[in-house]
């Protein structure tokens, strides 16, 4: 008999490509990244690593993100976390930009920095900006021994464990955990949620790792979906709030890898401008999970669909049916907390991107022109 075998499709243990190896990793690098940051209580976010006192954490003033990428977007859902839970103002900035628009920064702000791979030249530059004008960096990060995890004041690593894939996706949801976390903890140092609120914050992100698992299981319909929009060369993402975090990562997914031109778009902006766009049969994918817009998501939708897009929706369990009122197809993630629902609702468009490339006959790892770490600003 004769069988096949090099290290490389080794490495890739029995997928086909790094990229959905990767995908399929996600729920342990939750369960890596969580382990030993939340007490045996179950109850508390504690991150030992950490060089930031107590009294820094209070004097907080402000807090800017920077990064690049993928993990600029991870830095968006970042915002959003600390600003909802800790209710210290937050700035979210790509590194290229950061350190030339003379940012404000004092000895009460903290600079987090966010690279997979700890080397990007732009973020390691904006990383020491900050600190030339006093601030407390922290560096979330993949690789342990990288140029930003040493010059970093503090850092949080995140356990992806290796990513191959140039299109990054466990780090960037690791990433997510880790702010998560890190929000938590700013929240019970600064006492801005109740010690039963973090607790249920923790049991939800507890139980992301198997709903993730189950949501693994059933790819087939997203794969379907995305054979059909490779026959396409413009499509739309559009969402409210944290949805519109992630449908920006959704549709540089899509672009990094199939080549399909894609942009993200606030739901609500769309009539500023871009609705003069959607012709008949355009490709439009709404992501509505989050309930306090759900509504008002539902209507932007109504607008494409009034020109003829053709419409499909992600959405928790609970609305499936009332949006296929409105949209011509519509997949369903497992329900979580609002706050918590990136952790979930990106990976059917991780997916998504994933098939489209596949169905275009791409190198869905190595991607034209792109390259995994980026050391040139
Ligand atoms: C490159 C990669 C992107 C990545 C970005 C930031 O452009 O192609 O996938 O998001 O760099 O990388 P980092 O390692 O800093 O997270």
């Amino acid at each position: 008999i004769h069988v096949d075998w090099d290290a490389v499709t080794a490495e890739k243990g029995g997928f086909d490509h790094f990229m959905l190896k990767e995908i399929h990793e996600q729920p342990q690098a939750y369960r890596d990244t969580m382990r030993g940051r939340i007490d045996e209580s179950g109850k508390k976010v504690v991150l030992p690593e950490l060089k930031l006192t107590p009294e820094q954490i209070k004097g907080i003033s402000k807090i800017q993100i920077v990064a690049c990428g993928t993990a600029y977007h991870a830095g968006l859902v970042g915002r959003h976390a600390i600003e909802s839970l800790v209710r210290i103002p937050v700035e979210t900035d790509v590194a290229s930009e950061y350190r030339y628009r003379s940012p404000i920064v004092t000895k009460d702000t903290l600079v987090i920095v966010v690279s997979q791979s700890g080397e990007t030249a732009d973020t390691l530059a904006a990383l020491r900006e900050a600190q030339s004008h006093g601030a407390h960096v922290l560096a979330i990060t993949n690789v342990v021994g990288s140029s930003i995890a040493r010059d970093a004041d503090d850092v949080i690593v995140t356990l992806a464990g290796p990513e191959i894939a140039v299109a990054s996706t466990k780090a960037y949801t690791s990433q997510l955990i880790a702010f998560y976390l890190f929000a938590l903890y700013l929240a019970e140092v600064r006492g801005t949620k109740t010690p039963e609120e973090v607790a249920h914050i923790i049991a939800a992100m507890q139980a992301l790792p198997e709903q993730l698992e189950s949501m693994l299981e059933k790819p087939d319909a997203i794969k379907a979906y995305a054979e059909q929009i490779s026959k396409h060369e413009h499509l739309f993402f559009i969402g409210r709030g944290l949805d519109y975090a992630v449908v920006q990562e959704g549709s540089l997914k899509l672009k990094e890898i199939s080549y399909i031109h894609s942009e993200a778009y606030a739901a609500g902006e769309l009539k500023h401008g871009t609705l003069a766009l959607i012709e008949e049969g355009i490709p439009v994918i709404a992501l509505a999970t989050q309930e306090d817009v759900l509504e008002k998501t539902v209507s932007n939708i109504k607008e494409v669909s009034a020109r003829g897009a053709d419409i499909m929706a992600i959405t928790h369990e609970d609305h499936v049916a009332s949006l296929l009122k409105s949209v011509n197809q519509a997949f369903a993630i497992p329900k979580t907390l609002p706050l918590l629902t990136p952790a979930l609702s990106v990976v059917p468009l991780q997916l998504l991107s994933y098939y489209a490339s596949l169905a275009r006959g791409n190198d869905v790892d190595k991607p034209r022109n792109l390259a995994k770490s980026v050391t040139v600003e």
